[in-house]
């Protein structure tokens, strides 16, 4: 079966729906305008960045599963595309049992990938993939004799959370109680639910890019890797990204198999993000994004497909390539305050490295530790990379 993409804004139009327009999803519309898709991105804010980009945006609760219902009902695209992980799951269940539309990758992987509990029973339990060890609670009772079964230090999370949201790291058992306070305080849909990790003794963390793309010559769906990008986190939050991150063959082939294992297991066609820690040769699962990841943004200045064309690529049904390159790295911009309509200075400055590159997500409204942009550099080895990255990603003043 040959792909056809039509016109944008006729009739022939082939139309993707983005349920979720941040920054990742600007960039992935970007891709898919460049293919003349007819992009259609949804928020629950006006003017988020993808909206901006796109033909048509639309503004709703995407939690809500009858605002989501209709709005698939009024655009009827071809694609659902989610960006985020807070969605009417059951919904795209619907949608993709009846065949109205595809979801991207498929209708399993985002409702598992929304549920720490989902996607760490599939790997650990059904998979057999090595992870840390880990316990789930849901009472202030069982989470107490849950962490001591783990020990200390520990990592507690709700299980519906991202971007480190309501996570603690516990040192010992005086801090178990604060921990689950806090939990459940700031678990963005709260579950009541959080799981405890013991903790990976890791050397480096690593982002695994995986793509699954059809081959056009035989139609049957490949796996794909991209180069490891190695990152630093700060809070749950990323803070620089580089490619590649060096390590072990041996290492890198585990980390592949993982990948490989975990992403078929999701199914469908496109980008997913698979987080990994090594430590020498060995090799822990630690979750996966069905969609482009963060950390990610690093690919923009690396590759010749970025993970957003390589995602647009994919889940056209288009054949995709992971090459490298240019040794690169990312650092994040943050608002640094509360406040809408921010203005960037020094931007001047911060270019005038001729490698390096900002992108400025447009947000309407900044918080302080809100991403708004990111610089990436490119350089002969990754320690220069990382330094270009970050003093540029310094020199930017954001001012309310
Ligand atoms: N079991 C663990 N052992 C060691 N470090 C951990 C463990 N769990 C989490 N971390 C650290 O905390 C970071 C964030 O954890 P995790 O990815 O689970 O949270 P998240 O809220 O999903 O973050 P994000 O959305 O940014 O990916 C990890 O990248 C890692 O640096
Ligand atoms: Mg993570």
């Amino acid at each position: 079966m040959s792909v056809t993409l039509g016109t944008p804004l006729q009739p022939t139009a082939f139309k993707v729906l983005l349920l979720g327009s941040g920054e990742l999803g600007k960039e992935v519309v970007i891709s898919l305008q460049r293919l003349g898709v007819e992009v259609h991105a949804a928020d629950r804010y006006d003017h988020a960045p993808a909206m901006q980009v796109a033909h048509y945006s639309h503004t709703l609760n995407m939690a809500d599963p009858t605002a989501l219902r209709n709005l698939i009902d009024t655009v009827k695209p071809q694609l659902i595309v989610p960006e985020i992980e807070a969605i009417a799951t059951d919904v795209l269940i619907e949608i993709e049992n009846n065949n109205t539309a595809t979801i991207i990758p498929s209708a399993k992987a985002v409702s598992l990938t929304m549920n720490r509990e989902g996607i760490r029973c599939l790997a650990a339990e059904e998979l057999s993939i090595p992870t840390s060890e880990y316990r789930f609670a849901d009472s202030l009772e069982q989470f107490r004799k849950a962490s001591n079964e783990i020990g200390y230090p520990n990592f507690v999370k709700p299980v519906m959370s991202s971007s480190g949201k309501g996570q603690s790291y516990v040192k010992n058992a005086d801090q178990v109680d604060a921990a689950w306070k806090y939990a459940m305080e700031t678990a963005r849909i709260n579950q009541g639910k959080v799981i405890i990790e013991s903790k990976i003794d890791f050397d480096f963390e690593i982002t695994l890019l995986t793509v699954r793309a059809k081959n056009p010559n035989t139609q049957s769906i490949e796996t794909h890797f991209c180069s490891p990008i190695g990152h630093q986190q700060q809070d749950g939050d990323y803070i620089e990204s580089w490619q590649p991150q060096a390590m072990t063959e041996q290492a890198l082939n585990k980390a592949k198999e993982i990948a490989e294992k975990v992403t078929t297991a999701l199914g469908g066609c496109g980008i997913f993000g698979v987080e990994l820690f090594v430590k020498g040769d060995d090799v822990w699962f630690s979750e996966v994004s069905p969609r482009p990841h963060d950390t990610g943004l690093v690919t923009l200045a690396s590759q010749f497909q970025s993970e957003f064309e390589l995602h647009a690529r994919a889940i056209l049904g288009l054949p995709v390539n992971t090459t490298q390159h240019s040794i690169a790295a990312s650092a994040v911009v943050y608002a640094g305050v509360d406040s809408k309509n921010l203005n960037y200075q020094h931007i001047e400055q911060a270019l005038s490295h001729p490698d390096t590159d900002l992108r400025l997500f447009g947000k309407p409204e900044g918080f302080k530790k809100r991403r708004m942009g990111v610089v990436t550099a490119r350089a002969t080895n990754t320690e220069e990379a990382r330094h270009l990255a970050r003093d540029a990603a310094q020199k930017i003043t954001v001012k309310a």
